[in-house]
């Protein structure tokens, strides 16, 4: 039974792990033994996640941009020379602008498109070209409840949910055949840097906890159970998926 959730040695390169989720999924991983590299736009944020992990971790962080293709490419080329592979890929990056449509420019609306699904697909794609020839590999996008869910504001935040959660599934399609799972987990509202002007403005945040079944706002180390599961042996054959990480938000 311990070996169905074992995900020690194994080696797991996670975008996005200066942030809120990031960060906590970095932590439990360092603490199951994997070998890490963390990569944010975030220098400090990083040194400062790596001042926290114990000092026997397996770390190594790089600084990226995740918007800028070649900073893709250069950053999970790095990983895989650090580690000689690269098992796991777990994306973290995001933006979120709650904007009402009729005055949102597509500026905005760009810039949130291209975070959340064009710099995702580069990520994922440079990934996996360490994992196809090793005929094994996990992916995990951090979407949100916003891939199936609708509220005000939220034109580009949920229309560049619902393409990441899209792409995951065309993503594990086109990567089955190489034994590379990829799935998408989709949590609802937490209150992180993201998120915490938002919830502070009129009555957001009580209605955000209002629409969640459990009553309580997400808290990051809620989606850490389903990291741990979709880079296990125990998750080997769930591919495709997005999985709903929210107190029953999305059945409310
Ligand atoms: N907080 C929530 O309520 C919530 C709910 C559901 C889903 N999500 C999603 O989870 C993910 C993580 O969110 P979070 O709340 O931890 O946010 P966060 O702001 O704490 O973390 C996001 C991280 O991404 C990094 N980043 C942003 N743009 C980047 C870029 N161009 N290149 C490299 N790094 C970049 C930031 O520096 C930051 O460290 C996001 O995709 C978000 O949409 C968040």
């Amino acid at each position: 039974m311990r070996e169905l959730f074992d995900i020690r040695d194994r080696v797991v390169a996670v975008a996005g792990a200066a942030g809120a989720f990031g960060s906590e999924i970095a932590r439990e991983l360092a603490a199951r033994g994997c070998h890490l590299s963390l990569l944010d736009i975030n220098e400090a944020g990083l040194e400062k996640i790596v001042s926290e992990l114990p000092e026997s971790a397996q770390v190594h962080t790089r600084v990226f941009n995740a918007i800028e293709e070649d900073e893709c490419e250069s950053a999970l080329d790095e990983c895989a020379q650090r580690w000689s592979r690269i098992d796991g890929f777990v994306n973290c990056v995001g933006a979120f602008k709650i904007i009402a449509a009729e005055d949102m420019t597509r500026r905005d609306f760009t810039q949130v498109l291209e975070t959340n699904v064009s710099a995702a697909l580069s990520m994922c794609k440079f990934a996996a070209r360490h994992m196809i020839p090793r005929r094994y590999g996990r992916i995990i996008n951090i979407a949100s409840v916003s891939d199936s869910v609708v509220n005000p504001g939220y034109a580009a935040y949920a229309a560049s949910k619902s393409a990441l959660t899209h792409l995951t599934r065309v993503l594990a399609v086109e990567w089955a055949p190489h034994s590379i799972t990829v799935n998408a987990i989709s949590p609802a509202m937490c209150e992180t840097a993201l998120t915490t002007d938002f919830l502070a403005r009129s009555d957001n945040r009580a209605t955000a906890k209002s629409k969640i079944l459990l009553d309580r706002l997400l808290e990051p180390e809620d989606i850490l159970g389903t990291v741990v599961l979709l880079l296990s042996p125990g998750g080997g054959f769930i591919t495709g998926q997005a999985i709903h990480v929210d107190g029953g938000r999305t059945i409310s």
